[in-house]
């Protein structure tokens, strides 16, 4: 714990050029930590803490932006019905009528002796998946087992292909709480093509703003289960993930077949053509309605750009080439011919295991 709290304040003090107050700093925290064994981040350290674990994201390819994260501070909230209007404000200021801020929500950290946060969601914006009998699904494929868990609390949903799942809160080892997100909580953006009439026939949508709720922030030796935060879409993650994978909305072969290519042989390059078009349709329906959203050739342009000011600021930047490629054409964006040290760097975003 100590040489952690010292290797964070050390770091953060002096990159947000106050190295004087180091020594003060220190001695307070330790005694903070002999009377109680823990310690309280300033509002300072939280906010740049929660901007070092963007940066420190060794998957996320738009770190460029890690210095304009927002931060709200909800450390003081205990309560189910609290906690609920605090990600409703998170939804709304970070959705910002489609000009997209990045932000993180930051409720109380984890200590012993006191029940902590934890959101069973994986994003606060995410569609359910209903499993029918015959082992098809109706919405999101991911969603399934978090659907059932949703169910056997009680929740109903209207059964569409884009129905918002409910928040589900849980405090400490009591019983989870869900709430339904008001009507008007989400933008979410139809998908159309500039040139495929037909592509809008498919009623395919998406929300705007992906909010991952279910990874623990650490900064300092000490850890907040509860600190949704967000940026805004890279248009393959909607295109080439959300709606193409096999294990999600599997839209690939009926776009295919709707553009009339030979869906009988590989060789028609039939799988590539219809990725690459929905790619297309993703970015036109978010710019057409007006929400943030970058495409991967500018998002690599933009990961480039950061690893050279990381550079000449004199830190290593760290990365997963794995997930920093993006899914359509890698190879002609440069990370694909780069390669990072895959390390973990605190302060960061820790996968937390699945709570139902
Ligand atoms: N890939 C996830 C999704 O499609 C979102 C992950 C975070 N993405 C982001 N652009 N911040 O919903």
């Amino acid at each position: 714990m100590l040489q952690e709290v010292e290797s964070f304040i050390r770091g953060c003090y002096t990159e947000l050029g106050r190295p004087g107050d180091i020594p003060r700093r220190l001695a307070e925290i330790e005694r903070q930590l002999l009377a109680t064994g823990s310690y309280d981040h300033t509002f300072q350290e939280l906010e740049h803490g929660a901007r070092l674990a963007w940066r420190n994201s060794n998957r996320c390819i738009g770190r460029l932006f890690w210095k304009s994260l927002q931060v709200l501070d909800f450390r003081g909230l205990e309560e189910e019905d609290a906690i609920f209007e605090a990600l409703l404000r998170h939804i709304r200021q970070a959705t910002n009528r489609g000009k997209i801020v990045p932000t993180i929500s930051v409720f109380s950290p984890a200590l012993p002796g006191k029940p902590s946060i934890r959101l069973w969601n994986h994003q606060l914006l995410r569609y359910a998946g209903y499993l029918g009998s015959d082992g098809r699904v109706v919405g999101d494929r991911a969603s399934v087992r978090l659907t059932q868990a949703a169910e056997r609390l009680g929740w109903r949903g209207r059964g569409t292909a884009f129905d918002l799942l409910p928040l589900i809160i849980q405090v400490g080892d009591g019983p989870p709480h869900w709430f339904e997100l008001p009507a008007d909580a989400a933008l979410e953006v139809p998908i159309r093509h500039p040139e495929f009439g037909w592509f809008e026939d498919l009623h395919l949508q998406w929300y705007a703003v992906p909010i991952i709720c279910d990874m623990q922030l650490e900064i300092g030796g000490l850890a907040y289960p509860c600190a949704p935060f967000n940026g805004w879409y890279m248009e393959t993650e909607i295109g080439a993930r959300n709606l193409a994978d096999a294990g999600r909305y599997d839209m690939l072969a009926t776009v295919a077949s709707r553009m009339g290519l030979d869906t009988g042989t590989n060789v028609s390059l039939w799988k590539d053509k219809a990725l690459v078009e929905l790619n297309v349709a993703v970015l036109h329906s978010f710019k057409e309605a007006g929400v943030s959203i970058v495409d991967h050739h500018t998002a690599a342009e933009q990961f480039q750009l950061f690893d050279r000011l990381e550079t000449s600021a004199g830190r290593r930047v760290t990365g997963d080439w794995s997930w920093l490629i993006p899914p359509v054409s890698p190879a002609t964006t440069g990370i694909w011919h780069q390669s990072y040290a895959n390390e973990l760097v605190k302060p960061n975003f820790l996968a937390l295991p699945v709570p139902y």
